[in-house]
């Protein structure tokens, strides 16, 4: 008998299990393909962008935490791409880093992604090949792996925030190779917005609880936001719920890091509250909540801590084994010379192919990893930052914790912030097999040079 989904459905209460071909024969498809959409300013034109299913961000992708996640993920955009899945300890497999992982999936081929998402939280997808192109062209989507009790909420929104560098016509600006950016900050751009769109209003009600899901999906810009009219707390950062909620102030996000926030609308009817940009003369709001209405008389009691996803705990750190990763070069630096495939090539001559940054000595994806660990193994890897710029450094595979001169443990987070001349530790158990990237996520950094990788045997 040949299974179809509906004959699936209907002999589901007799079957045992199926072979994994049967749900594939059902796998949804994920298209990268050109789109075109409103993302400027009004009076402007639109946009043509690069886009999952054609649209800036891509349809949310939503399962049960412990769920198999499976997408066909379909190319039909003019250069080879491949799905990352930012923050998901995922199969090695399937975390989609061309180079590292696969090869790209090439214009018109396909590739069936098929992983489960153990931890619940905020997570997002991407290309993994030429990643500062595409990533500014508009390929992103969120993906949502829900606890298997979800908090209690009124409305649960995602809002991607991006920095659009964009021409005076509002076409996507091509310069993507500009040695002033891959050198210095990286791309940043003119225009920033959430899920795509110039502001926009999102109705609320007040008391109404909501969950914001926030996640940076620029390819170099640091924001600080705000939030107005709403109150409350954040409850993970990274997918990684905080053991205890904090109170929200300042919300610093840099390249590729979430934050999850429970907030009541404390905005009167009539008014409005919002999600602003800061840093610039004046907050700018990118999300208005127009209050119309009351979902309750008076705030709900103080949300309780997420629970904990299965990260294993960290093991002893006076036995861990430590590495060091020094960061090098860029404008400003230091830097005299660098590796490059095995060949020791000065300053100028790295420059002249692109390269401005160094890891460990190394520009460009090195030929061994940066380290080798034990499955189970804890890790203590010290970044020394010795270059003029903040670094956006994400470890694929695993969250990690940053450890406190006295000896304090941080959150949970895949990406960490380590700002110029910082030095900053991590540690993480390498219970994952395989080999994991580990770079700065401002992606014209990544492209010039600032990579390495792990292996977990
Ligand atoms: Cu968001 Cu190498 O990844
Ligand atoms: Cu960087």
């Amino acid at each position: 008998m040949k299974l179809t989904r509906r004959t699936l459905l209907a002999t589901s209460a007799a079957a045992t299990l199926l072979p994994r071909s049967v749900f594939a024969q059902t796998a949804l498809t994920l298209t990268a393909v050109e789109g075109s959409q409103h993302i400027a300013p009004e009076g402007y034109p639109d946009t043509n962008i690069w886009g999952y299913e054609g649209g800036v961000p891509g349809p949310t992708i939503r399962a049960k935490q412990g769920e198999t996640v499976v997408r066909e993920f379909v190319n039909k955009l003019p250069q080879g791409s491949s799905v990352h899945w930012h923050g998901v300890r995922i199969d090695n497999a399937m975390d989609g880093v061309v180079g590292l992982t696969q090869d790209a999936v090439a214009s018109g081929q396909s590739m069936r992604y098929d992983f489960v998402a153990p931890d619940a939280g905020t997570y997002w997808y991407h290309p993994h090949n030429r990643t500062w192109e595409q990533m500014a062209r508009g390929l992103y989507g969120p993906l949502i792996i829900e606890e298997t009790t979800p908090p209690d909420v009124d409305q649960d929104e995602v809002f991607l925030i991006d920095d659009w560098r964009l021409t005076q016509e509002a076409a996507i600006d091509e310069s993507f190779e500009q040695a002033m950016d891959w050198s210095h900050g990286g791309r940043i751009g003119n225009w920033v917005t959430a899920n795509g769109k110039a502001p926009f209003d999102h109705p609320v009600k007040l008391n109404e609880r909501i969950r914001l899901r926030l996640i940076n999906v620029a390819n170099s810009r640091i924001f600080e936001l705000g939030i107005e009219g709403l109150e409350g707390v954040s409850v993970a950062l990274d997918g990684q719920p905080l053991d205890k909620p904090m109170a929200v102030d300042r919300i610093s996000l840099a390249p590729a890091q979430r934050m999850d926030l429970i907030v009541d609308v404390t905005a009167q009817e009539g008014q409005q509250g919002a999600l602003v940009l800061r840093g610039g003369d004046q907050d700018y709001q990118l999300v208005r909540f127009p209050v119309a209405g009351m979902a309750r008389p008076a705030r709900m009691a103080p949300p309780a801590p997420l629970p904990a996803n299965p990260v294993p705990v960290l093991g002893d750190l006076q036995s861990a084994r430590r590495f060091d990763l020094l960061m090098e070069g860029g404008a400003m630096g230091q830097m005299r010379q660098a590796m490059v495939d095995g060949e020791m090539r000065d300053a100028r001559s790295l420059a002249s192919d692109g390269q401005f940054w160094a890891l460990n000595g190394v520009a460009g994806l090195p030929e061994a990893p940066l380290l080798v660990a034990e499955r189970g193994e804890t890790i203590i890897v010290r970044i020394i930052n010795d270059t003029a710029f903040a670094h956006a450094m994400h470890l694929h595979g695993f969250h990690f914790r940053t450890l406190g001169a006295d000896g304090s443990q941080g959150p949970l987070r895949d990406t960490v912030l380590v700002e110029r001349t910082e030095t900053v530790e991590i540690a993480f158990v390498a219970d994952n097999p395989g080999d994991w990237l580990f770079h700065c996520h401002m992606l014209e950094h990544t492209a010039a040079g600032m990579l390495t990788w792990i292996e977990v045997t």
